[in-house]
């Protein structure tokens, strides 16, 4: 199992505060799909060209099961990564973002703020997560399931063979 993980902040890319986000995404995920697993990270800024190369490389050249970002999924100005991943998806999954923010909604009304989405590229999953390290751990349990069998498929493994 191959991760790349993406924090797209351009605050944490400059150094200018510690990214606590994608060290967040690394234990969740190690807690869903074991020690075994291999994470390649990445921080970036929030520029569209940037991201899109970035999740390409995870795509293409690392051949990930997985990429997962974190920020850049809001209103500001700045945020971008919706667009950006949108750039690089095949097949769009947008039942990852609806129920993101749906369940995430009933513990913090301000989840309706995010635009994150999801979809694949080749046999990657990507998936969008907002930038907070609280929010990271309350999607992907969310997610953790759709995620897990998502992976499966791209890997042409049927999870339901007998
Ligand atoms: N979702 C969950 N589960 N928990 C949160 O704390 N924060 C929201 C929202 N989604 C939040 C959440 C807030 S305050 C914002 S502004 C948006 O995600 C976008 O965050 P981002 O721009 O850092 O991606």
């Amino acid at each position: 199992m191959k991760i790349g993980r993406i924090t797209i902040s351009d605050r944490a890319s400059a150094g200018i505060y510690e990214d606590r986000s994608g060290p967040e995404i690394e234990k969740v995920l190690g807690e869903v799909f074991g020690a075994e697993t291999k994470f390649i990270v990445a921080v970036i800024p929030d520029e569209p060209e940037k991201i899109s190369a970035q999740l390409r490389e995870l795509a293409d050249s690392e051949k990930c099961d997985l990429i997962v970002t974190t920020g850049g999924t809001g209103i500001s100005v700045r945020d971008v990564t919706p667009e950006a991943t949108r750039a690089v998806l095949e097949k769009e999954l947008p039942g990852f973002g609806e129920i993101m923010r749906a369940q995430s909604f009933a513990k913090v009304r301000t989840a309706v703020l995010s635009r994150a989405t999801a979809g694949t590229r080749g046999r990657s999953l990507i998936v969008n997560l907002p930038g907070k390290p609280t929010a990271v751990r309350e999607c992907l349990e969310i997610l953790a399931p759709a995620i897990r069998e998502g992976v499966a498929h791209l890997r042409g493994e049927d999870p339901h063979a007998k």
